[in-house]
């Protein structure tokens, strides 16, 4: 009789858990993506922020926040007075969903059951992390951390406490300024979440 197949083990760190997670196969994205692109930043963090899913650039390098939302985004931490390097910063889905179009690949919106599929990674890096706050940066984050949709626009700002205890501060993704066109109103969303991240800052 050969000997029960091991059960594998939870991962014990955020290091195992990436591991684990580059052969991921718990929803279709994998196939036409790079890489997975896992969560980066230090397992003690008191914070986590959590995007919506890698863009094109996040794919190509297997980093979190790197293309034009991920500079965006920087600049305000940077203004918040929020280390980078201190924070530990991930996305709901963690493989880069798109449509080819000619040479460029266009970011589409991963559907429920892809944010249920990796919520698998998300609750595994909550868990390691235990932070004492975590920021959902737009919809698809906080329906993946809260379970279900919330009107971010009404929301945003406010911090709603789940059953376990954790703290989710709401606020809308970075990209969103990057979309405005009227240079005014651009600036005055840049605004609104620089005081968002203050806010996160106050609240870490
Ligand atoms: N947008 C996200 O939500 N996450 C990234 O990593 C990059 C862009």
């Amino acid at each position: 009789i050969p000997a029960p197949q091991p059960e594998l083990a939870p991962a014990a760190s955020i290091g195992e858990a990436r591991e684990e997670a580059k052969g991921c196969r718990r929803c279709p994205l994998w196939r036409d993506a790079t890489q997975t692109v896992f969560g980066e930043g230090p397992e003690n963090a008191d914070v986590v922020f959590v995007g919506e899913q890698p863009g094109d650039q996040e794919d190509l390098a297997g980093k979190p926040f790197v293309g034009p939302a991920g500079k965006m985004f920087d600049s305000i931490l940077d203004d918040a007075e929020i280390d980078r390097r201190k924070v530990y910063v991930t996305n709901a889905v963690k493989h880069f969903k798109f449509e080819p179009r000619g040479k460029r690949r266009i970011h589409s919106k991963p559907n429920a059951g892809e944010i249920q599929a990796c919520r698998w990674w998300l609750d595994k890096e909550l868990d390691l992390i235990k932070p004492n706050l975590v920021v959902a940066l737009g919809a698809t984050a906080a329906q993946s951390l809260l379970g279900k949709a919330v009107p971010i626009t009404r929301m945003r700002g406010g911090v709603v406490e789940r059953e376990d205890g954790l703290r989710v501060f709401l606020t809308i993704h970075p990209s969103f300024i990057l979309r405005i066109r009227e240079q005014e109103d651009k600036e005055a969303e840049r605004e609104r979440f620089l005081k968002d991240m203050r806010k996160v800052r106050e609240l870490m």
